[in-house]
C-alpha cells in the first residue's frame, strides 16, 4: 500500500492549473446515457471515481475510453439496467444512475447504496421523486427495482436540496412526457454544469442555480461534447494548503465566484486573495488568525465538502475556530488523525471548537475519507517534521495528481 511522506514547513511558491469538478463529472456521466450516441467529456479529471462510474457505463453495455483529459463515452450499446452489488460499493454515488437508466431503459436495479465513511447516505428523496414522475420502485434483497413503461412530467418538492436528488430527478425528467417542477432543488454549481450539458442534448431545462429547476421532456440529441467545469473545492483545497505555509501561489482554470465562501473564510484569516476571470491568488505568510464560524449549509453557504480543509488551516491559527457541520452526520472522522499531530479540537456532535496551538508535529497517519484525507495533507504541510499519510484510496477518489502538483509549487511530498 502506497503512502504519501510530507516533510512539512516548506515555502510554496508557483501556479497551478486545477482539475475538472469530480461532482460535475459523474452526474455527466450518467447523463451521457439519455443519448443514444456519443458524449466527449472535455476536462475530465483522472480520478478512480471516474474510473469506477466508467466501468458501470461498460457494464451497462456502453463504451467510456478516456484519451489525455477527455473521456468518450457512446451509449448506443445500452444493454443491461442493473448496478450489481460490487460496482455500487465501489462509489457509492453510483446511485446518480438511477434517473437516467429509468428514463432511456424504463427499468433500473441498483443493489442499496450501504453507508460511507460520512455516516447514513439514505436515497430517499431520490426514490420520493421517482414515485412522484411515475415509476413503480420496490425493494427486494438489498437491491431497488424500478420500472416505469413512462414517465410523466410533474411537480417534485424536494424536503432538502439534495444535490444527487436534484441531479437524478432533472435526469429523469428529461425523458419524461411533458414539463417537471422540481421545487426547493439544490443550487450547487455542478447542478448548473449539469443543466448546460442538457441543453447540448436539446433539453429545455432552465433555472440551475436557483431554487426552482424546470424540465421539459424531450427527444434527446445524440453525439454532443462538454467540457467539466474547474473543481471548487479542489481548489479550495490548494488554497488551504498555500494559507498554512508561507506562500505566494496563483490557482489557474477556476471560477473564483463558486468558492466564495471558502475565500472570504481564507481572507479572514490573514491571507490576501486576489480573484482574477478565471484565476485566485493567494498570499501568505503561514501566521493565521480565527475565523469567524464556519456552518456548512447548502450552496450558496459554506460547502460541507471544504470543511476538514479549512479545519486543518486552523490548526494553528491565533483564537478559536468554531465549526458547525449540518449536512454530513459524521463528518468529522479527520479529527481523531489531526489530534496524532498535535491539533487541539474538541467536538460537541455537529459542533467542533479548534483552539489554535504553536506548532504541530509531522507523525504516520490514516485517511478516514476523500476531504478528510486532503486535511490530513494540508495538516503536514503546516506541521514541523515528516507525516506518512496512508489510506490513500480516499484521496485517488476526489484528487487528480495532489501531490505532483502540491511538488510542482514547492511542497516536500512524494508517494511511496
Ligand atoms: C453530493 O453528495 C456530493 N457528491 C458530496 O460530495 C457533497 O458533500 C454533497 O453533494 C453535498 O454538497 C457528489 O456530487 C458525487 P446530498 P449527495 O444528497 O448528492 C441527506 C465529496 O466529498 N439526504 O446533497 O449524496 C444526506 O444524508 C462528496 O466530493 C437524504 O436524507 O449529497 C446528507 O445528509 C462527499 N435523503 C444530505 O442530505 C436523500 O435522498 C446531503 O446529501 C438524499 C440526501
Amino acid at each position: 500500500m502506497s503512502i504519501l511522506k510530507i516533510n512539512g514547513g516548506r515555502e510554496l511558491r508557483g501556479r497551478a492549473r486545477i482539475q475538472g469538478a469530480k461532482n460535475s463529472v459523474l452526474p455527466i456521466l450518467a447523463a451521457s446515457l439519455l443519448a443514444d450516441g456519443e458524449t466527449v467529456i472535455h476536462n475530465c479529471p483522472k480520478l478512480s471515481d471516474v474510473e469506477a462510474a466508467s466501468k458501470i457505463l461498460k457494464h451497462l453495455g456502453c463504451s467510456a475510453k478516456r484519451d489525455g483529459d477527455a473521456v468518450t463515452v457512446n451509449s448506443t450499446g445500452l444493454s443491461r439496467l442493473d448496478i450489481p452489488h460490487g460496482l455500487m460499493r465501489e462509489m457509492r454515488s453510483s446511485v446518480i444512475f438511477l434517473g437516467a437508466m429509468l428514463a432511456r431503459g424504463g427499468e433500473a436495479t441498483l443493489s442499496l447504496p450501504g453507508g460511507c465513511e460520512l455516516g447514513p447516505r439514505p436515497i430517499d428523496l431520490h426514490l420520493m421523486a421517482l414515485r412522484e414522475l411515475g415509476a413503480d420502485i420496490t425493494e427486494e434483497g438489498g437491491s431497488i427495482i424500478c420500472r416505469a413503461s413512462r414517465l410523466r412530467g410533474r411537480r417534485v418538492n424536494l424536503s432538502f436540496p439534495s444535490v444527487g436528488a436534484t441531479e437524478n430527478t432533472m435526469l429523469a425528467a428529461s425523458l419524461a412526457d411533458g414539463t417537471t417542477i422540481i421545487t426547493n432543488a439544490a443550487r450547487e454549481p455542478e447542478i448548473w454544469d449539469l443543466q448546460s450539458y442538457l441543453r447540448t442534448l436539446g433539453v429545455n431545462v432552465s433555472g440551475a442555480g436557483t431554487p426552482t429547476v424546470t424540465v421539459e421532456g424531450t427527444k434527446i440529441r445524440a453525439d454532443v461534447s462538454h467540457s467539466i467545469i474547474p473543481d471548487r473545492i479542489a481548489a479550495a483545497t490548494y488554497l488551504a494548503a498555500a494559507a498554512v505555509t508561507k506562500s505566494e501561489v496563483e490557482l489557474t482554470g477556476v471560477i473564483p465566484k463558486h468558492l466564495a465562501t471558502v475565500t472570504e473564510a481564507i481572507r479572514e484569516m490573514g491571507c490576501d486573495v486576489r480573484s482574477g476571470r478565471e484565476t485566485l491568488h493567494i498570499s501568505s505568510d503561514g501566521r493565521l488568525r480565527a475565523p469567524k464560524p464556519i456552518v456548512t449549509e447548502p450552496h450558496p453557504g459554506f460547502p460541507t465538502d471544504a470543511q476538514p480543509q479549512i479545519m486543518a488551516a486552523a490548526l494553528r491559527a491565533r483564537g478559536t475556530t468554531a465549526f458547525v457541520e449540518n449536512i454530513f452526520e459524521n463528518r468529522y472522522r479527520h479529527v481523531g488523525e489531526l489530534r496524532r499531530l498535535g491539533a487541539e479540537i474538541k467536538i460537541e456532535g455537529r459542533v467542533a471548537m479548534v483552539t489554535g496551538v504553536e506548532k504541530l508535529t509531522g507523525a504516520p497517519v490514516t485517511a478516514t475519507d476523500l476531504r478528510g484525507g486532503a486535511a490530513l495533507v494540508i495538516a503536514a504541510l503546516g506541521a514541523e517534521g515528516v507525516t506518512e499519510i496512508s489510506g490513500l484510496h480516499h484521496i485517488d477518489r476526489g484528487y487528480d495528481g495532489l501531490e505532483n502538483t502540491l511538488r510542482s509549487i514547492g511542497a516536500d511530498i512524494e508517494r511511496i
